[in-house]
Order: structure tokens, then C-alpha cells, then sequence
């Protein structure tokens, strides 16, 4: 459906019909209306204007003002320094985002704080994987940090690395043997190993970065004894046009030896000690001991220390091809026995991570809404770094910056002001398991859910120059729409263009924009509350980069100079992602009918149903439960739904009052709402909304009906026993999931339908 036709034709009809209404009410011309009335119509005509249709001439302003220099300007300042979440730097740039808020002339901007653990390695006592030959002389010990390059990487105080919410620990082998390369660590990794006979079992096992959340490889890991796990970047990720320097940092993008991917492996959402409940000074917290934390130590290294282990082991060679890395001259070899020349070798990990709560402050600001200020469209970029931060989340934090400068700015030199309230959100403690934004959002549930329009994220917004912004199916009309109008930060007219050019070259054709995965501040928002939500950023170029992420992701490299030189010399991607939040937060915030493409919504459903089908997955559904094809024909119904209240809307256009358009609004807006789950997915209480999520074994994966899959997953190696309880749980999952269906349905049905 194209909303703006709809939303163009509703102003005109509304304002004649009001307009018309109160002069026929009156039975007399314009010029004889009292005073009052006049004040009635301008207030109606206030009520039902379309913002984002008649002010065409502000979007191209919008484009105008986003500035280069002043995102260029931004970013030197927030990367000049490492500013880790509840450091003295995290806390200085909290407020000056506050104050910059105050200054562009925010309605409010404070700072709330919560107190919350962290994790941090001992600066002291650094953690340390050590080799030792047959007398006890320490052979080999792994840096901590990178290696100096440029002034910009330079600060003395910079993180070591680590793996945050690991605990301290001192593990190591017997002399010769128990160490096992386990590739990638995800579960067919492990079973692989099992298959070869390698046991993991009371080893310490290597693996690399890549393709699955680093916290699943530990879990994984744990749960087959492992005592203890090593993750390292390989250069067939990270330095693909070679490893001596001229190929890398500073003088490319890739990463040097030393550069290590830091990162959190908590496994929730959230503080750690307070699940489900914001850590206010009134809250319960659990003692460190019961949160549900990782209990092997483990410990990220980079490539050259990576290599110095791997040419040791022998053993089993590797499986396959796709087990081998790009370390030349290394045989990924999987263990767990040394090569004889090192039978006598121990390896060692002692970890000394210390966990402990520290402030962590989110800052709010908002601009009031003129029209509907209890309607909330939401823009939100973590703060915290894991050292300077350009791309993650600098970049992001930016944009916003500049965002909140250019639609301030319109409001003081044009007099525009948005019909419904802007949230602007600067999140703190994201890196450590989206700590500020779950504990704000776990704050203000109630709100958010009630009032909540639209959560756009913008956290790295440029690590390469391809616009990537997966969202809510609600989002995606209205997403193309603002790509469309936005020019391209390479050579293409328009960002639109760039992108399709971009998945015309990967194959992607006709091109889509995906639904959200986990891994940043939207998480909370999209799948706790079901409020339609979009991440936006700007990566690599997926046709000539064939890699899992940006190289220097979390390491001591993602620096001003990085972003300046190799990333985004002249900010262009920067200003693309300012125009697109800017004009987004805009058209959401001032279209009279809320821009969302409904139809997409029950289209996602049935395509994660063909998936099911096309992976042969739904013979094995219809076994076990018959009446999943209920949910089929729920679905059917939920489209048809959809297109009646699309179509009813179009004729209604013709006498739409305020109070119906703000019915009608809030019908779409808590559309999604209704797939939520109040228990959340199976095992997975944060986890509440029923259709898109991410799915349990691969947290970065986007998936429709996630909890299928999770119950699904394995079931044929269960014991009769607990398969026969699986089963019942899968029935009332598409039992739920069905009634939820029918419920959608239902709700899109005229008001006194009950
Ligand atoms: C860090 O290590 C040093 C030296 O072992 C120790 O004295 C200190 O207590 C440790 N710090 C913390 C916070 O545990
Ligand atoms: C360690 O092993 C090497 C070769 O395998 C051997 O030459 C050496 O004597 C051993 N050292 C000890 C202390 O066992
Ligand atoms: C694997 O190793 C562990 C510890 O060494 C041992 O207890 C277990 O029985 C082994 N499993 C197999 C299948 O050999
Ligand atoms: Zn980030």
C-alpha cells in the first residue's frame, strides 16, 4: 500500500470535512465564522494536518544540513580518548552529550543513572596464556595489548583485552596434550569432534572468532567440559590481502597480529544481577555468584600469539578445508596431543577478571510534541566503547549528534515542530550486554509499550559504505521510501540505488530489507516490547569483502585515523546516515497516519513458513502436531486482515476525524504487540516476541517463528522420554502461536467487532 497517497488523501478529505462540517453546522459562509470557531477549525486543522505530505520543502532542508565537517568535528572528540562503560571518560561524555542536547534547545535532556556490573581485567595483573617446556621455563606469554601504530592508538590507559563477565581463572594442561583447535566452537564444530573422536573433555580448547555469538562458543564450550577456552581473530577473517605491515594497520583497514576482538559473553540482556527489573537504587539484586555468568575462564589473543599455539598442536589433522584458516605455514591441526617436540609443553590461561557494580548512565533528551506529545518516536546510540570507539559506536553517536543539531535547528529557523515527541536516547554499558538501554526500557515498560511509535538504533553507522537497516516489517515501505529520497555516498543517485547496485552484484534480487537480529540497543525495544523497530548502519561492501565483520571490530584499531583515512574519508556514509535518521524520526513523527506497511508483517510470517516448508522442516511439525496447518490458515485469515483494514482505511479517508486517526494509529502501532509472548520464548523469558527474534543457537541469525526452530532443534536425539515432552511443548507453541495469529486478526477489525 502507498501510505503517503493514503495519508495525502486523508488531510484533504479530513480538513474539508471538518472545515465543511463546522461551516455547514453553521449553515453560513467563511468570512461569518466567530472567532471561536475559527480557533476550532485552526485547532482541527492542527489535529489533521500532514506534516511529513505538506512540508516537502523541510526534508530537502533536512538533506541540506547535515554537515561533514560537523560530523567529522563530532567524531574527533568522542574517539579521542578510550571511553569504556563506567569509566571517568564514559561519565565525561554523558554529560557533554547532555549539554549539547540543552544547547540545540531540547524540551529536556538528563542523566539517569543505574548501578549495574561490570566486568574489567586487573590492570596489575594482566591475563596471561603461557607455554612452558619440560623444566618449567616459560617459553611463550600472550600480549594483552595492542601493538602502538599510530598517535591515535596510542593512550596508555587503553583496556587490556578481555572477555568480559569470564571468570578469573588458572587452567592448564598436562605436559603434551590437551589442547584442541575447535574451529568456529559452534555446535556442529563440537559434534565434528566428536565424530573424529577428539574429546574436549578437560581440555583447553582454541577457537576462532566468527559466524556465531562469542558468548555461544563459550557456552558451548562449557558444556562439554571444556576448562577453558582461547578465542582468536584469523587473518583469513581480518587480513585478507596479507599480514606484514604494509598490509594492515595503519596503512589499510585489516588488522595487525596483535589486534584483539574484545567483547562481552554474557548470554542475557541487561544487568546480570537484575533480570527482568531495572537497576534502580530500590531493586533486588542477585549475589555475583547466582547470576547466570560464564564459569571457564577465556581470553581473546590476536593472530601472531594465535600462531605461536597452533604450530604446536598435532593430533588429528583437520577434518576439512573450511576448517583451516589463513595462518601460513600452520596446519590447524585439531589436537589434543602437542607435535612430539613439544611433548613435555604445558599450556597455561590465568585470567584475573573482577566483577563489580558501577554507575552507568543513560542521558534522555526530548523534544515535545506539538500535536500528540504521548507519542514517542524514538532515536537511541550506545556511548561506551571498548577503547576509542570510531565505528562502534562513535560513528552512531555522531550522527545523532548532528541529528539532534539539524532538527532543533529547524525548529528555531523554520518554526516546524514534530506532531509527536522525539526521544533522543545515549546509552550506556551497550558493550557489556545492552545494560542502559534493557534497564531503561525495563524502567518504562508500561510507557513504552503504550506510547512507543517507532525505536530507530544507530550504533556503528559507518563501517563500510552499504546501507544495511534491517527492521520491524512495519519499517520497510517507509525505509525505502526515505532511501529514495536521500543522495548515495559513493556514486549512486541515491541510497536506494547504492543499495539495490549492492544486492543486485551479491545475487539478492528482488532486493529486501532482512529483519532484525540480535546484537545491539534495539533488542530490548523489538523483542520485550514489540514496538516496531530499525537498526541503522553502513557496512562493507559485501561483493568485494568476503568477510564475517569489519576487521578491527572491538580491538585497540578502531580509531579517528582508521574512520579518516580508510573507513569514511569525508564523512559521506556519516551524512548518509544523519539524513536517513534525520529524515526518518521526521516522517514518523509528523505523518498524520503513522507511515507503517502492515502487509509486510503477516508476507515475513508466511516466508519463515515457506522456509519451514522448502527445509523440509514442516513434514516433521505435521508428525508431531497436525494442527499446525491451523496456524497456516490463521495466517491466511491475518493476511486478509490486513488488506480489508488497508482498504477500509482508504475509504474511511473520506471522513476521518482526529479521534479516528488516533484509533486507527494506535491499532498499527501495538499491531506487533500482540505476538508477544508473556513467559517469552522457551528458556528464554527476555525473549517475548513470538515471530521475530533471533534464534537461541546462532544470536545474530534473524528468524521468523524462533521458538519452532529452538524446540525443533535436535529432537531426534533425545531419549523417547523427554522427546515425547518436547513434543508436548511444541504443540502448545503453535498452539499459542496460532491463537496469537487469529488474534492479530481480530485485532485489526472495526472497533465494536468484539
Ligand atoms: C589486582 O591484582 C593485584 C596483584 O595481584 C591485587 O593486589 C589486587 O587486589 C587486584 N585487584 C583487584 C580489583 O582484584
Ligand atoms: C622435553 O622434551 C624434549 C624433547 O622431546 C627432551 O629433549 C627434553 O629432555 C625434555 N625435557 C624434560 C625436562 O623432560
Ligand atoms: C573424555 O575425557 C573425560 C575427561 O578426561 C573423560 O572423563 C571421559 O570419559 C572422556 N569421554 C570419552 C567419550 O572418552
Ligand atoms: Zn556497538
Amino acid at each position: 500500500m502507498a501510505s503517503q497517497n493514503i495519508v495525502a488523501i486523508v488531510v484533504a478529505a479530513a480538513v474539508s470535512f471538518l472545515v465543511g462540517g463546522i461551516i455547514g453546522h453553521l449553515g453560513t459562509g467563511i468570512d461569518t465564522i466567530s472567532s471561536s470557531d475559527k480557533e476550532k477549525i485552526s485547532i482541527m486543522e492542527k489535529l489533521v494536518a500532514d506534516k511529513w505530505e505538506s512540508e516537502e520543502h523541510l526534508n530537502h532542508k533536512i538533506i541540506d544540513m547535515v554537515n561533514t565537517d560537523n560530523l567529522r568535528n563530532n567524531l574527533i572528540e568522542l574517539a579521542k580518548f578510550p571511553h569504556l562503560a563506567g569509566t571517568e571518560r564514559d561519565h565525561q561524555l554523558a554529560h557533554m552529550i547532555r549539554d549539547r542536547f540543552l544547547e540545540a534547545g531540547f524540551d529536556t535532556a538528563d542523566l539517569v543513572p543505574y548501578d549495574v556490573l561490570l566486568s574489567r581485567p586487573n590492570r596489575t595483573n594482566p591475563n596471561l596464556i603461557t607455554l612452558e617446556d619440560g623444566e618449567g621455563q616459560i617459553i611463550f606469554s600472550s600480549t594483552y595489548q595492542e601493538k602502538p601504530l599510530h598517535e591515535d592508538d596510542s593512550d596508555p590507559e587503553f583496556i587490556h583485552a578481555f572477555n568480559a563477565f569470564t571468570p578469573a581463572g588458572d587452567v592448564r594442561t598436562e605436559a603434551g596434550r590437551g589442547v584442541v583447535y575447535v574451529n568456529y566452537a559452534r555446535v556442529e564444530d563440537f559434534d565434528k569432534l566428536e565424530e573424529l573422536n577428539v574429546n574436549v573433555s578437560g581440555c583447553i580448547v582454541i577457537a576462532r572468532y566468527g559466524k556465531i555469538f562469542r558468548g555461544n562458543k563459550v557456552l558451548h564450550a562449557q558444556e562439554r567440559g571444556v576448562k577453558g577456552i582461547i578465542l582468536f581473530t584469523d587473518p583469513s577473517d581480518v587480513a585478507q590481502e596479507g599480514v606484514e605491515a604494509q598490509d594492515v594497520y595503519p596503512n589499510s583497514w585489516w588488522l595487525p597480529g596483535s589486534g584483539m576482538q574484545r567483547g562481552s559473553t554474557y548470554m542475557g540482556d541487561g544487568d546480570p544481577l537484575t533480570p527482568g527489573w531495572p537497576s534502580t537504587a530500590q531493586a533486588y539484586r542477585l549475589k555475583v555468584e547466582d547470576a547466570q555468568l560464564p564459569m571457564i575462564p577465556c581470553q581473546p589473543i590476536g593472530y601472531d600469539d594465535a600462531r605461536v599455539i597452533l604450530e604446536k598442536i598435532g593430533g588429528t589433522p583437520v577434518p576439512s578445508d573450511d576448517w583451516k584458516g589463513g595462518l601460513t605455514g600452520v596446519a590447524y591441526n585439531l589436537g589434543p596431543e602437542l607435535q612430539d617436540r613439544y611433548s613435555n609443553y604445558t599450556l597455561r590461561l590465568n585470567t584475573h577478571n573482577v566483577h563489580q557494580v558501577h554507575r552507568s548512565y543513560n542521558v534522555i533528551g526530548t523534544i515535545k510534541g506539538k500535536v500528540e506529545p504521548d507519542r514517542y518516536v524514538l532515536i537511541g546510540n550506545h556511548r561506551d566503547a571498548w577503547g576509542y570507539g570510531a565505528s562502534d559506536p562513535s560513528s552512531g553517536t555522531a550522527q545523532m549528534l548532528e541529528t539532534a543539531r539539524v532538527l532543533t535547528q529547524l525548529i528555531s529557523s523554520t518554526g516546524w515542530r514534530p506532531r509527536r515527541t522525539l526521544v533522543f536516547c545515549s546509552w550506556g554499558a551497550e558493550e557489556f550486554g545492552l545494560i542502559g538501554s534493557t534497564e531503561w526500557v525495563e524502567e518504562h515498560v508500561n510507557k513504552l509499550q503504550e506510547r512507543a511509535v517507532i525505536y530507530l538504533n544507530t550504533d556503528t553507522c559507518a563501517s563500510g559504505p552499504i546501507i544495511h537497516i534491517p527492521s520491524s516489517p512495519l519499517l520497510w515501505d517507509s525505509i525505502t521510501l526515505v532511501m529514495k529520497m536521500v543522495p548515495g555516498v559513493r556514486d549512486g543517485a541515491t541510497l536506494y540505488h547504492e543499495w539495490e547496485a549492492h544486492n543486485v552484484a551479491l545475487n539478492r534480487t528482488p532486493s529486501k530489507i532482512f529483519t532484525l537480529g540480535s546484537g545491539s540497543d534495539y533488542d530490548a525495544f523489538s523483542f520485550y516490547c514489540a514496538i516496531p523497530s530499525v537498526d541503522l548502519t553502513f557496512q562493507r561492501d559485501r561483493s568485494k569483502y568476503d568477510i564475517i565483520k569489519y576487521p578491527y571490530y572491538h580491538t585497540g584499531y578502531d580509531t579517528f585515523y582508521m574512520m579518516d583515512k580508510h573507513v569514511d574519508p569525508g564523512f559521506r556514509i556519516h551524512q548518509g546516515c544523519g539524513r536517513i535518521a534525520s529524515l526518518l524520526l521526521k516522517y514518523f513523527a509528523d505523518s498524520l497516519i503513522v507511515p507503517y506497511s502492515l502487509q509486510h508483517l503477516p508476507e515475513a510470517m508466511k516466508d519463515a513458513l515457506d522456509t519451514f516448508r522448502k527445509s523440509g522442516k514442516r513434514d516433521k511439525i505435521i508428525n508431531i502436531y497436525e494442527n499446525y496447518v491451523l496456524l497456516e490458515a490463521s495466517l491466511a485469515k491475518f493476511a486478509d486482515a490486513v488488506t480489508s483494514f488497508q482498504r477500509q482505511l482508504e475509504m474511511r479517508a473520506t471522513n476521518l476525524d482526529p479521534v479516528s486517526i488516533r484509533a486507527i494509529n494506535d491499532q498499527m502501532m501495538k499491531l506487533e504487540q500482540v505476538f508477544i509472548l508473556p513467559a517469552g520464548l522457551p528458556g528464554r523469558p527476555t525473549v517475548r516476541h513470538a515471530v521475530f527474534a533471533s534464534s537461541q543457537f546462532d544470536n545474530y541469525a534473524p528468524s521468523g517463528f524462533p521458538g519452532i526452530s529452538d524446540l525443533l532443534y535436535r529432537i531426534e536425539e533425545l531419549d523417547a522420554a523427554e522427546r515425547l515432552k518436547k513434543e508436548e511443548e511444541i504443540k502448545k507453541h503453535i498452539s499459542d502461536l496460532t491463537i496469537m495469529t487469529e488474534r492479530a486478526a481480530s485485532f485489526l477489525q472495526d472497533f465494536h467487532l468484539i
